[in-house]
Parts: C-alpha cells; sequence; structure tokens
C-alpha cells in the first residue's frame, strides 16, 4: 500500500474516531439463506467459481527454487504447482498420463522429475514425459502427447494463481482480474515473505460463512472480548471494492497515537488489520507484522461443509526458538480467535439454516464488505451461467 493511501485511510478512520461513526453500505441487504444450503448455488459456484476464476495456490516463499512443487485438490481439481529449471511457475493436472495416478503428493521439492509412483513414468519441470520403463512396449505411441496437462499460471508479485481447467490458448490476465488491487498488493513486497506453517481444517459450514466472518469488526466487542476484540475498535473499518475483490482496514486501538505525527512519518500497516478479499476464495490479512492467506473451498459437493487452507507468512524465516515461539504464540492466538469463537458461531448459523428456521438474513449498513463480498458471489454465479 503506498503512502497516500495510507495517509488517506488514516485520516478517515480518525475521523470515523472522533465522529463515533463507521463506513456504511448505501442500503440494508437482505441475502437469501439459500445460498448457504442450496446444492444447485453450490453446484454453479463449484462450476464457475472453483473453475473458471484464478485461485490464489499460495506465495513465492513456497516455491523459492527448481523442482520446489506443492500440490492442492480442494477445487476439486488435482493440481500440482511447480517452479521450473528457468525459475517459471507452471501448474499441471496431477494426473499421469499412463494410467491417472497422481505424479506429485504434498510438497517438498522433486528434483528435476515428477516420477509416477505407479509404474514411474516421469515427467521433466515443463510436464514433458521424460521416461518409460520397459519403454518398448509403448512404441509407437506419441510421447509428445503425453506430457502431464498444463493449467494457465502465473507468479506476480510474490503470488501463484492457477485456474483450475486446462486451456492451452488462455493467458492468464492477472491484472484484468485483479481489477486495479494489483499495485497495492505490489507494494507489500509478499515475495520476500517466508512461509512458516499451514493448517488445514474441516469445519461443518458454508466455505461463504467461513469468508463473512472475517467482513466486519460489528462483532469484535461482543463475541471476541477475551480475544482480539480489546485490540481493535468495536464497529468500526473502512471499506473499498476492486470489481468484486475488497480491501476492509480494521483500525487498531494504537492508531490513536499517529494524532502526534506529521503525516509524512504515518505508517497505517501496524496500526490495522488489512483484510484483502481476493475473489473468489481467499482471505488474505495483512497483520502489520506478518501475513495470513485462509483459502477457502467446498467440501466436494457437502453444502454445509468446507475445508481450508490457513497459512502463516512471515518477513524472516524463523530461526531461533525464541522467534519459533513468537510465531507460534501469533499462530495461537489466530486459531484460538477464529476457531474457537467465530467457526462454532459458523456452525451454529450452518445448522440454523439446515432447519430451515429462517429463509433470509439481513447485513446492516455496518457491513460494507460482507454485502460486497456476498453480492459479487451472487452477481459472477448469475453471470456464469
Ligand atoms: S499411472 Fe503413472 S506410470 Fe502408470
Ligand atoms: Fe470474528
Amino acid at each position: 500500500m503506498d503512502h497516500a493511501t495510507q495517509v488517506r485511510l488514516t485520516r478517515e478512520v480518525l475521523a470515523h474516531l472522533d465522529a463515533r461513526t463507521t463506513a456504511l453500505a448505501p442500503d440494508i441487504m437482505y441475502q437469501a439463506t439459500a445460498a448457504y444450503d442450496s446444492p444447485e448455488r453450490l453446484r454453479q459456484e463449484k462450476d464457475i467459481l472453483f473453475r473458471k476464476y484464478p485461485l490464489l495456490m499460495g506465495l513465492s516463499g513456497q516455491l523459492r527454487g527448481p523442482g520446489d512443487f506443492l500440490t492442492d485438490d480442494f477445487s476439486g481439481v488435482p493440481i500440482v504447482v511447480v517452479r521450473d529449471g528457468d525459475g517459471v511457475v507452471r501448474a499441471f493436472l496431477n494426473v499421469c498420463q499412463h494410467r491417472g495416478a497422481r505424479v506429485a503428493q504434498g510438497c517438498g521439492n522433486t528434483g528435476r522429475v515428477f516420477t509416477c509412483p505407479y509404474h514411474a513414468w516421469s515427467f521433466d519441470l515443463t510436464g514433458k514425459l521424460v521416461g518409460i520403463p520397459h519403454g518398448s512396449n509403448f512404441e509407437g505411441m506419441d510421447k509428445d502427447h503425453r506430457g502431464l496437462v498444463e493449467l494457465p499460471a502465473v507468479e506476480r508479485d510474490g503470488l501463484i494463481w492457477v485456474v483450475p481447467t486446462p486451456n492451452a490458448n488462455a493467458k492468464l490476465d492477472i491484472d484484468a482480474h485483479l481489477a486495479g488491487l494489483g499495485p497495492e498488493l505490489a507494494n507489500y513486497g509478499l515475495a520476500g515473505y517466508h512461509h512458516h506453517e499451514t493448517r488445514i481444517m474441516h469445519r461443518k459450514l458454508n466455505w461463504k460463512i467461513v469468508i463473512d466472518t472475517f467482513l466486519e469488526p460489528y462483532h469484535f466487542a461482543f463475541l471476541h472480548a477475551d480475544t482480539v476484540g480489546p485490540i481493535f475498535f468495536p464497529n468500526l473499518c473502512l471499506f473499498e471494492a476492486f470489481g468484486p475483490h475488497l480491501r476492509e482496514t480494521l483500525p487498531r486501538r494504537t492508531i490513536e497515537t499517529l494524532r502526534a505525527k506529521p503525516e509524512a512519518e504515518w505508517d497505517l500497516i501496524p496500526h490495522t488489520a488489512l483484510v484483502y478479499v481476493l475473489f473468489p476464495n481467499t482471505v488474505l490479512v495483512m497483520q502489520g507484522d506478518h501475513v495470513e492467506t485462509w483459502r477457502v473451498f467446498p467440501n466436494a459437493d457437502k453444502v454445509g461443509e468446507c475445508v481450508m487452507y490457513l497459512d502463516f507468512f512471515v518477513p524472516e524465516p524463523a530461526e531461533t526458538e525464541s522467534a519459533r515461539r513468537h510465531w507460534d504464540r501469533n499462530m495461537d492466538l489466530t486459531i484460538r480467535t477464529v476457531d474457537e469463537e467465530d467457526f462454532p458461531v459458523g456452525e451454529g448459523i450452518q445448522s440454523g439454516i439446515a432447519a430451515k428456521a429462517q429463509s433470509e438474513m439481513v447485513f446492516g449498513r455496518n457491513e460494507p464488505a460482507l454485502a460486497h463480498f456476498e453480492r459479487s458471489v451472487t452477481e459472477a454465479v448469475t453471470a456464469g451461467q
């Protein structure tokens, strides 16, 4: 985030504090609960959002050198992402072109080739089929057409994006997709961050309700009274849309200290949590001293269940015991807040919806980011039919 934007947002926060106000949506929004428990709606979301949109697969720090790879099945498509010998990030369907076994498992470094565990066909880091044991049995087969199937992928400013549908002719135009948010993300220098830890969580709530929990501080003073509530101002946020994406600014109480400093010295980052929705399914949080990404997916065809990755990225590798302890404590507070407070409430909401207890819920004008996210999902699904 550039300094001019930091000054603008800081001024807005301080003005809201003085006036005891918050950013407002133009109207109250009524949201049909069917969005969270209709199997048909989930099918549309999977076909459109989780097949056609660029999904964040990780940060560059997870694939530092040639041969570093990660796998990801949660979009419903088995994907392997790798840094090739020229340093280019590529993505493939994680499907062997012999009989379809997964060529890569988990994450790590694969060396110069992926070797399928079934019959040991091997593929180089550009996906080319380069080795077949007892190859004479396949004489006459066109090896050039048995390479791994490539997916559109791009690495930009430390973020790795993949579209989970093969399309040899498609160029992934991430700048257009980010709708003006790209330069702000670039400014954070995310390529320099180091991966600290990943947690994978399965929970019994619709994937969108997970994202909703990040999108308003209206609940902070109540639900989070003993965890993060006291760090922030309750019911005070800023909101800005970038196409379907968004930035929600959550000021920490320490922001008041900026009043005593000249604007030229204002640094907003340590005094906020900056929550971005990278549409459709990633929440990226700039936490002042570290970065969290929450990548949330439907759990197969179960409309009331989700699976998510929480990844922690830190500015320096945690090489000492005290550094590790510091980040572990941070991770614990994050997990305790979200997993012991937000998600149990979300699971309660999901079971209420399943019981058809209400047909719509209501988003107040003080929940503009939430309204924007849910409206963007509905619009994308409607437009993609
Ligand atoms: S399925 Fe991969 S080598 Fe046979
Ligand atoms: Fe919360």
